[in-house]
């Protein structure tokens, strides 16, 4: 169902049992999945939005991003250009991806700024979790890692680790049960499940 509101060009292709909430404005050729819930006054241009993914309301999706399946976009977060997140990827609220580390408005003459600047790309791998109002520069965070509420990830983050903190540092691991494991080694016994998971270090930053 498309609310009565939302706006929503003729390129857009939109699956089966779809919900568009009210005042969204969704253009391009954007490609929306089956079984997605995308709340009022989002803002999506040209992305790729994977089955059964929720996005909740005041959420920005720049064109050439790419959602998997089953993630959950919590409100007012900002995904842009250059950001690709896979397959049941929790992205909290006020989440803000950066695609541009030297961000200017004019050049020296004066001139707007539209297309000279470099794109860098974030890479955010399946089942990982991004807490709320972070920050994330261009980097890669590997599948299962966590992300802590309010941290500045400047580095890429290893698989399975919790990181957190301004400048974000690992401070421990997390299980795919959920299990937090406060050390910080190559690879941990998880007490609650018993997998052995592996940290990798920072050879891992790509
Ligand atoms: C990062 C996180 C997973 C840590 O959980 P934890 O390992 O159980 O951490 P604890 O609560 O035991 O705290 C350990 C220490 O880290 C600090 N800490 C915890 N989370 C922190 C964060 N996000 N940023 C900075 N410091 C943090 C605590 O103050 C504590 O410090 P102390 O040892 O000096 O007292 C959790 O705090 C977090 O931020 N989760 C994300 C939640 C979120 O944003 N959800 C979104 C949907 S609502
Ligand atoms: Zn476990």
């Amino acid at each position: 169902m498309i609310h009565p509101t939302a706006i929503v060009s003729k390129k857009v292709k939109i699956g089966k049992n779809v919900y568009i909430g009210p005042f969204s404005f969704i253009q391009d050729n954007v490609v929306i999945e089956d079984n997605c819930k995308i709340f009022g006054f989002c803002n999506l241009y040209g992305c790729k939005i994977g089955k059964n993914t929720k996005i909740g309301p005041f959420v920005e999706i720049q064109k050439n991003v790419v959602i998997g399946e089953k993630c959950k976009i919590q409100s007012h977060s900002f995904i842009c250009e250059g950001v690709k997140i896979g397959n049941g990827v929790f992205v909290g609220h006020g989440v803000i991806f950066i695609n541009d580390k030297i961000p200017k408005a004019v050049d020296e003459k004066g001139r707007m700024i539209t297309t000279e600047w470099k794109l860098l790309e974030t890479i955010v791998e399946d089942f990982a979790s991004i807490g709320s109002g972070a920050v994330i520069l261009p980097v890669k965070i590997g599948r299962h890692a966590l992300i802590g509420a309010g941290a500045v990830v400047t580095k890429s983050v290893p698989k399975h680790a919790i990181v957190y903190g301004v400048p974000a540092e690992i401070k421990g691991a997390i299980c795919p049960c959920g299990n937090i494991i406060k050390e910080i080694k190559k690879e941990v016994k998880c007490d609650k499940c018993g997998r052995i998971i592996g940290v990798e270090d920072e050879s891992y930053r790509g």
